[in-house]
């Protein structure tokens, strides 16, 4: 059965392998058979970014980047978040439904607190615009990774909430992981993720990118000693990029020991820079052609809008501030 998969990507900083390994990859796989609307959440990059030019900028990187990695806009709706505005509107009918423990229970919050990044009201009540999003479109099927699953279930929480006031509005959305690569580990071992300062970036030049993985800190137990792959976060990143067969023979070379990092290391870079080569060349192109990257944007937004509108109407409807006829008036 065709669904309607949505997912977003803030554009806070360049996009790194965990991004695509948990996320992107998913998008590209499900565009094929299914609804697809991807965009650029550049309304939940603004509780962090507040600069003009770096948040133009890194939204129209993100753009080029999706295009490159494969997003197809013959196939898949693809947009920045504040072109909807329609979500916004969305996420004020949410909002005056959600209780605040449910936004206290959140650790992305808790955690961009934890890590001395200043607390807004937009950082708070970041799932409800996350919700909204989800929402506006009717999806069915939200490709993540790991560290969103929270959101997805607030944003189940909150749909069944006004659904229960006021009907059956809203399509309870799934998350969906990739298991192996829903927390692809960052050059320190922990969650690679921009705000770490452990990433590896997926276009990266790539003599940064070898110097970068030469310079993963590994663990200075003697060479001989058999070592546990799975332990390994050098040995997660190299299961990311290669073939089963090869990752089998990588894990043998770790339990039967006497190597050196190093030649792993190797492996890596070069399997990585294979993997990322079509995508730079088509990334290349992109570049070079910025107004069509804008007409995708416009045309992606035109499209979201017709659903968003749709579902906002919907809802607009059922819980009394407006009957359908009232903005259609005003749509005209
Ligand atoms: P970041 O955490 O680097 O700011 P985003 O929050 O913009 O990244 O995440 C965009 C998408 O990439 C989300 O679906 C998120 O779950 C996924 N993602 C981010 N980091 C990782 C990771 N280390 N492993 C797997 N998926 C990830
Ligand atoms: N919060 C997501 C992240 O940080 C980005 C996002 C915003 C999103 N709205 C979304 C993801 C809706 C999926 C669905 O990665």
């Amino acid at each position: 059965m065709t669904k309607r998969v949505l997912s977003g990507v803030q554009p806070t900083g360049r996009l790194h392998w965990g991004n695509y390994f948990g996320a992107i990859r998913q998008y590209i796989e499900l565009q094929e058979q299914h609804e697809a609307y991807y965009f650029i959440a550049n309304l939940h990059a603004l509780t962090t970014i507040r600069d003009r030019e770096q948040l133009t900028d890194y939204t129209h990187n993100v753009a080029v980047d999706l295009l490159s990695l494969g997003v197809d806009p013959s196939r898949a709706v693809l947009f920045v978040q504040s072109e909807v505005p329609e979500v916004s509107e969305l996420y004020w009918l949410l909002g005056s439904g959600t209780p605040m423990g449910l936004m206290e229970r959140c650790v992305a919050y808790k955690e961009k607190k934890e890590r001395g990044i200043a607390a807004n009201l937009g950082l708070f009540t970041y799932p409800v615009l996350q919700a909204a999003d989800i929402l506006a479109y009717d999806s069915h099927l939200v490709p993540v990774g790991e560290d969103q699953v929270q959101h997805i279930e607030v944003c189940r929480d909150i749909a069944k909430s006004f659904n229960h006031s006021f009907g059956e509005v809203f399509v309870l959305p799934e998350a969906r992981i990739l298991k192996a690569s829903a927390k692809v580990p960052g050059t320190d071992g922990e969650k690679m993720s921009k705000s770490y300062n452990n990433t590896i970036e997926i276009f990266e030049e790539p003599k940064a990118m070898r110097k970068k993985i030469m310079r993963i800190p590994t663990d200075s137990r003697p060479m001989e000693d058999p070592k546990e792959p799975d332990e390994d976060h050098l040995y997660q990143l190299c299961s990311l990029f290669v073939s089963d067969e090869q990752r089998e023979e990588i894990a043998a070379i770790y339990r039967r020991g006497n190597f050196g990092y190093g030649e792993i290391k190797k492996r890596l870079a070069d399997a990585a820079d294979a993997y990322w080569t079509p995508a730079r060349e088509r990334r290349a192109q992109w570049l070079q052609r910025p107004d069509d990257v804008r007409d995708v944007l416009i045309d992606g937004a035109k499209r979201a809008r017709r659903k968003a509108a749709e579902v906002l109407d919907r809802a607009q409807a059922a819980c009394g501030i407006a009957g359908a006829s009232q903005s259609a008036v005003v749509r005209a």
